[in-house]
């Protein structure tokens, strides 16, 4: 992003304790060389491994650490803080910070803050592998991803305890253009958002189908493609449901979820909300085939050999474009060869507005990814190509064409 982009911005940068405290320098020199006024609140043990005349001289701010040290006589500063920031980022997030904010506690400046602040808030944890896999971090950082909170997801590699893996604060960079897009949808979203008023049904993930109550048939579906789906279309205005199979990756806040399994409870929940939604968009990776008997109890191994025989499941994209009167639909397509003509037999069979087409076996691609590149077809052939992008960003792009398309086709372009 070029220089100047944050310029008006407040933005409060509370930094905790971890070796990764150094790389929050380069964060906020970022920041603040990008126009962003920037106010630092150290934790006591942050102070331990970068000294705060270090953000002072980077912010060209003074440095908060103690709820006490009251400069200004006019305002009680973590209160004053609070209000201003247009953007709260916490940079290195220990384990100790995610809980204290998971549970409310308000015990130093920086937890007092974040407790009274409405901006909206990035968190870029660091931490030890084994920490950040404890079920009691990870349930807190559900807990804060359902609340609306926002992560720059640590990378993977070497770790400064010595172990190799997820862990490591995202890089400087990765943070910043994680807080430009989040203060770009702030700007952008709400009420004024281009899907303000409209109703988005999106499914993600992969369903589950029953063999016996302990064993099934799934994909490796992640649902990170639908939930970015969800995520664009709530930050772009809309009122969202999410109806998630079996996903990998926490549920976003902000968006009304409805949890199924089969291909068969996901077509109930879509066709429930059918009528009522502007726009509906099939990213989950739905089974074509399940099992034709579920066994009410576990199957007992006896023969060598075991034939599960599968019944074709029903196709909910193919039933949405039957039933379509003024939806805007917008189905997948995984493809691994002749991209263009699949697409497009499916965007007519299944009667849809747009399909969203990717090669799977391209690297970057498809399940699993955090990226992935996309061509997006319509009746007239190819709308759209974007490639490797962020599940994100193609999240955003898609929501924007369809809210360009449906405006168009009431008449109201724009
Ligand atoms: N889909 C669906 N219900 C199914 C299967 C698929 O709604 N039972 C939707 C998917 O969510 C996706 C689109 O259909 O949006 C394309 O899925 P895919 O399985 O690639 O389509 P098929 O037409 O089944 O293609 P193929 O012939 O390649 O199996």
């Amino acid at each position: 992003m070029e220089t100047g982009s944050l310029r008006g911005r407040t933005i409060v940068v509370g930094v905790t304790g971890g070796i990764a405290a150094y790389k929050a320098a380069a964060l906020v020199s970022r920041l603040t060389q990008r126009g962003a006024d920037v106010r630092v609140i150290m934790t006591e043990s942050a102070t331990r491994f970068v000294a705060p005349l270090t953000f002072q001289a980077l912010s060209r701010n003074p440095v908060h650490t103690d709820i006490f040290d009251e400069r200004d006589p006019a305002v009680i500063s973590h209160i004053d803080l609070a209000d201003r920031a247009d953007l709260f980022i916490v940079a290195p997030a220990t384990a100790n910070i995610i809980a204290k904010m998971a549970h409310g506690l308000a015990d130093d400046m920086l937890s007092t803050t974040l407790l009274a602040t409405t901006a909206p808030i990035l968190v870029a944890p660091a931490m030890n592998v084994h920490m950040y896999a404890h079920p009691a971090v990870q349930a807190n950082l559900r807990l804060l991803a359902e609340r609306g909170v926002r992560f720059a997801e640590p990378g993977t590699g070497p770790l400064a305890c010595g172990y190799v893996g997820k862990g490591r604060m995202a890089e400087p960079e990765e943070i910043l253009a994680a807080a430009e897009a989040l203060l770009a949808e702030k700007g952008a979203g709400g009420a004024k958002g281009p899907l303000a008023g409209r109703r988005v049904v999106v499914t993600a993930g992969g369903t589950i189908e029953r063999i016996d109550p302990v064993r099934y048939i799934t994909n490796d579906s992640s649902g990170k493609m639908g939930i970015a789906i969800a995520e664009a279309s709530r930050d772009l205005g809309a009122e969202v449901t999410l109806v998630a199979a079996r996903v990998s990756v926490p549920l976003p806040g902000g968006v009304e979820i409805v949890r199924v399994e089969s291909a068969e409870e996901m077509l109930h929940a879509v066709m429930e909300r059918f009528e009522g939604a502007d726009i509906v968009v099939k990213a989950a990776a739905v089974a074509d085939y399940r099992p034709a008997v579920r066994h009410a109890a576990k199957v007992k191994k006896k023969e060598d050999r075991l034939t599960i025989e599968l019944e074709r499941t029903p196709d909910i994209l193919a039933e949405a474009g039957r039933r379509k009167t003024r939806q805007f639909l917008i189905g997948f397509a995984a493809e691994t060869e002749d991209l263009e003509a699949n697409a497009m037999d499916k965007l007519r069979r299944k009667n849809c507005d747009l399909v969203v087409a990717n090669d799977v076996t391209e690297p970057g691609a498809g399940f699993n990814t955090d990226t992935n590149s996309v061509i997006v077809f319509d009746a007239g052939g190819r709308a759209a190509e974007w490639t490797l992008l962020t599940k994100r960003e193609i999240g955003l792009r898609l929501m924007r064409l369809a809210a360009e398309r449906l405006a168009a086709r009431e008449g109201n372009p724009g």
